[in-house]
């Protein structure tokens, strides 16, 4: 019996469908720069995003540390939330592959504001590190998938602008927040020097990221994808499956924030769960003592999540989760006590 998967919507699979539009890629040495599926890919989403060029990565993490190393000097400092994925979950990449440093602000769900980036921005002094990068995260992970309103994302934008700090975006899960927001992925394209998103998460292809920049940017960002190994060849039969997911799979995101509501509202009349983050996407992140026996439980119900820490646990939804599976899961958290 297959289990119910809720650990991440990174445990998708490609469909048949998605399969076989693959298998038809024309493809080349991507390398020598002559695959044209991957060529049109990046173009499609540069064109998509309003931005002038894309690069196309095997990982988000990739294109994440990517963009850092690009945007800073040794020793410079990047300022994010604390809880961001470039700072807790890519290896000390930031220390690794950039030798910066961090500031990392205590924010809200997971977001940053204007007041928070100012209020902790070092005057120029030889004593400290030089702020030349923002980041931001959208959706958030850690933050239980919360979206940035555009307007707080534009204010940021202005004053990292009017500091001369690039201001990037991990947009691993920019597709939920555009979804959700009822935004245009242009709005976004017009606002940061750069943003990477992700395609092999809730979008459902097997493997790519995709770096959005200036066209020298992105010149620089391909320098550093090959000495860092993630110069592939023929790579249209990945650009292809990122192409149906563009075309076929961001609708299907509502769906998953529908399922994700559901369960909110179930798992707040559940008398062991302590409380729930807000669910505005597809992350449900709450608490309660004992994560892990429920995690147990649920287990031996067929159906995957992770205890996130000593207090919380994470369900991530996502198109191959559906509502007969939704039905099993309300089920057995109703069984639990
Ligand atoms: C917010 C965020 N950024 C970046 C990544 C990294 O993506 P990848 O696993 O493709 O390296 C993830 C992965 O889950 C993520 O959640």
């Amino acid at each position: 019996m297959n289990s119910i998967e809720l650990r991440s919507d990174t445990f998708t699979k490609p469909t048949k469908e998605m399969l076989d539009f693959m298998f038809s890629a024309n493809v080349g040495d991507d390398v020598w720069d002559e695959d044209q599926t991957m060529k049109a890919l990046e173009n499609k989403i540069a064109k998509m995003f309003g931005m002038e060029a894309a690069l196309f990565c095997p990982s988000g993490t990739m294109a994440n540390q990517i963009a850092i190393k690009v945007h800073t000097q040794p020793g410079d400092e990047v300022v994010c939330d604390y809880s961001s994925h470039i700072y807790q979950y890519e290896g000390g990449g930031i220390a690794f592959n950039s030798s910066a440093s961090v500031n990392l602000l205590k924010g809200t769900n997971g977001k940053i504001s204007v007041a928070l980036v100012k209020d902790s921005l070092k005057e120029e002094n030889i004593h400290f590190p030089r702020t030349s990068l923002v980041s931001v995260e959208n959706t958030t992970n850690k933050g239980g998938g919360a979206c940035y309103k555009l307007k707080d994302l534009q204010d940021l934008a202005s004053f990292c602008s009017s500091q001369n700090l690039a201001f990037h975006m991990d947009g691993a899960r920019l597709f939920n927040a555009i979804v959700k927001t009822n935004t245009k992925p242009k709005d976004y394209g017009g606002i940061f020097d750069s943003i990477s998103v992700c395609i092999s998460k809730g979008l459902g292809a097997p493997i790519g990221s995709l770096l959005l920049g200036t066209t020298k940017f992105i010149h620089q960002a391909k320098r550093i994808r090959k000495v860092l190994g993630g110069g592939m060849r023929q790579v249209g039969y990945l650009a292809a499956a990122c192409d149906y997911a563009l075309e076929h799979h961001i609708d299907l995101l509502k769906e998953d924030h529908r399922r994700a509501h559901e369960i909110e509202t179930l798992l707040k009349d559940r008398p062991y769960v302590i409380s729930v983050l807000p669910v505005e996407t597809n992350i449900i992140i709450f608490s309660m003592d004992q994560p892990l026996k429920l995690v147990e439980y649920l287990k031996t119900q067929h159906i995957l999540c992770s205890a996130i820490s000593s207090n919380q646990i994470r369900f991530v939804t996502h198109f191959q989760f559906d509502d007969g599976m939704l039905k099993t899961l309300k089920k057995a958290l109703l069984n639990y006590s």
